[in-house]
């Protein structure tokens, strides 16, 4: 298989180019391109085409995002170029060069109020984040009609540094110790970007193969938490205090953080049924440790 991973410096591109090991894999980076990634502009047709033209691949992941608040709303010209440009371009270059395409988007195109959410669910954004999602999902299908896309919930999995996920921030928040006040009701269903990357490698293969013939696919853990739940989990697990985190409900007030997304898990072939799950009760403990300051870990 000769494949490109686009976004293969990110969180969840790191993970799908380790599962790619074995095949003839690129994968690109933009702000961190090194380890032998190669950076590209995926905001330029010219850098995409130039890659696609000297790698030739049979299948383009595209894990390219902008999935920061903070960027929304800091830059949003950029932020929706990241995500909704660079989409409509890898989904162009793919189609000219006849490369299947495994595109990522997120449950943030569903508005959280009627899950759980099957791939054929009409989807409905609340925020600015979930409208780019959803122009991207129809800017690739419009411009490379056999592309797939890929649904998924909140990822985790081991960063680059603490803030680069949810989970790795709420952990080292805990372990400072000051006041804190989390959301209790927003349910979010992290999922380890590991799993999430072996979906991407069978799916590379499935539609190398034509087996899969749908456009649209979900995969999700299948337990919700809330951050106020993960933070008091995280606490537990490493034996530290919990009594300097309060819940809350300031996600549900704000209007633009969906309730609960649950994402059903359809529209794959068989095989995948043998996807290896990683239970976050067991998996979040090696991901958030490092990221405490004083970690002492108590028996589960
Ligand atoms: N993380 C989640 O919880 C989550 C949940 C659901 C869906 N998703 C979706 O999954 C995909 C991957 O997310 P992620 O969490 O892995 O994101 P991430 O860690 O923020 O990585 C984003 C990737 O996009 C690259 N990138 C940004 N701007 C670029 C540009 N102009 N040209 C080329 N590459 C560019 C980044 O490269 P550099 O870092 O090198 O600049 C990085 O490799 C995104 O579509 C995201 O919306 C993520």
């Amino acid at each position: 298989m000769r494949a490109v991973i686009f976004g293969a410096s990110g969180l969840l591109g790191r993970s799908v180019l380790h599962t790619f090991a074995g095949t003839s894999v690129t994968g690109t980076g933009f702000s961190r391109s090194s380890n032998g990634l190669v950076r590209v502009d995926a905001t330029s047709a010219g850098d995409i085409e130039r890659l696609l033209d000297r790698d030739r691949p049979g299948v383009v992941v595209n894990c390219v995002g902008e999935r920061r608040p903070v960027a929304w709303a800091s830059t949003p010209d950029q932020a929706r170029g990241r995500n909704v440009v660079t989409a409509r371009l890898i989904a162009e270059g793919a189609r000219r060069y006849g490369a299947r395409l495994l595109h990522i988007s997120s449950d943030y195109v569903f508005d959280g109020q009627a899950a759980p959410y099957r791939p054929n669910d009409r989807p409905k954004p609340l925020n600015v984040y979930g409208r780019w999602k959803l122009l991207a999902e129809q800017a690739v299908l419009a411009a490379c009609p056999d592309a797939v896309i890929l649904r998924l919930p909140m990822l985790y999995g081991p960063v680059q540094f603490a803030a680069e996920t949810n989970l790795t921030d709420i952990a080292r928040q805990v372990s400072l110790g000051a006041q804190m006040e989390l959301d209790d009701v927003c349910v979010r269903y992290p999922t380890h970007a590991d799993e999430a990357a072996e979906v991407c490698r069978r799916l590379a293969e499935a539609l190398l193969h034509g087996q899969c013939t749908a456009s649209v696919i979900h995969w999700s853990a299948s337990q919700g938490f809330t951050k106020y739940r993960l933070a008091l989990m995280i606490a537990r697990r490493f034996g530290l205090s919990d009594e300097h985190i309060r819940a809350g409900k300031a996600d549900a007030t704000r209007g633009d953080r969906p309730l609960d997304c649950r994402l059903v898990c359809q529209g794959l072939p068989a095989a995948f049924d043998s996807v290896r799950r990683r239970p976050f009760r067991t998996e979040f403990p090696s991901v958030v440790e490092p990221w405490l300051p004083f970690p002492r870990p108590v028996a589960s």
